[in-house]
């Protein structure tokens, strides 16, 4: 068993009967929605998902696990998602699969937030993984120029076919090469950019998680 099932599937424990469940996205929270659905067709888990993109909803849907949107539940008990990296303050860079906005708004309406992660993605300070930023396409371009000219490094993200990526939203991504984001100025970042016209959402996700489950060795570790 690979790190990102190990922790997929030891999350899924979190999962009881009844609970609305927000579904993250990427290559970990696959797992996991792998073992709800496996858990709904085996011992009957009774559960209600909220999926964070396409992707994910797709996957659900195959699976047969019964969604709802978030507009349609009531609360979210429990999201359990990915992450790009997280840092020693459980603080996290999330947008690496581009579904930075569903999963930040089905986050913020969740009365717990799990996140999956192999040891990889554990450090010190976020910024080595690049920053996403979700933005409108009108004036994108005038964001990019103004990343430029603040040194922060901007790339617009592109797909496999070379052509400028489209999030579920159909917005684009600007992926900030930061290198480092000093912990102090984490949340002046995350304000800054919030503040600015055209962007969607940014990948810093703040004071938002409440137990993190690190895949390493044999054994997955829990941090809370
Ligand atoms: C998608 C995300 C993912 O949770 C994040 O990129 C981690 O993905 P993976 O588990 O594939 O490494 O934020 O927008």
């Amino acid at each position: 068993m690979n790190l990102k099932q190990m922790v997929g599937i030891e999350a899924a424990k979190y999962v009881k009967d009844g609970m609305i469940v927000g579904l993250g996205t990427g290559s970990t929270a696959y797992y996991l929605v792998e073992e709800i659905g496996r858990r709904i067709k085996e011992e009957g888990l009774n559960i209600t998902g909220v999926t964070t993109s396409k992707a994910t909803e797709q996957q659900a849907l195959n699976l047969g696990i019964p969604l709802k949107s978030i507009d349609e539940v009531s609360h979210v008990d429990l999201t359990i998602d990915g992450a790009d990296e997280i840092s020693s303050d459980f603080q996290g860079i999330k947008g690496g699969g581009a579904a930075l906005l569903f999963e930040k708004i089905v986050a913020s309406y969740s009365d717990k937030n799990i996140w999956i992660v192999d040891e990889s993605k554990m450090v010190d300070d976020l910024g080595k993984f690049p920053l996403p930023v979700e933005v409108i396409p009108y004036g994108s371009q005038q964001l990019l120029k103004l990343f430029k000219e603040k040194n922060l490094s901007p790339i617009l993200r592109l797909n496999k076919e070379n052509e400028i990526l489209k999030t579920d939203s159909g917005n684009y991504i600007i992926d900030l090469h930061l290198k480092k984001i000093d912990k102090e100025q984490t949340h002046d970042l995350a304000t800054w950019l919030n503040s600015l016209a055209g962007v969607v959402e940014h990948g810093l996700f703040l004071n938002i998680v409440n137990l993190v489950i690190v895949g390493k060795g044999t054994e997955p570790e829990t941090l809370e």
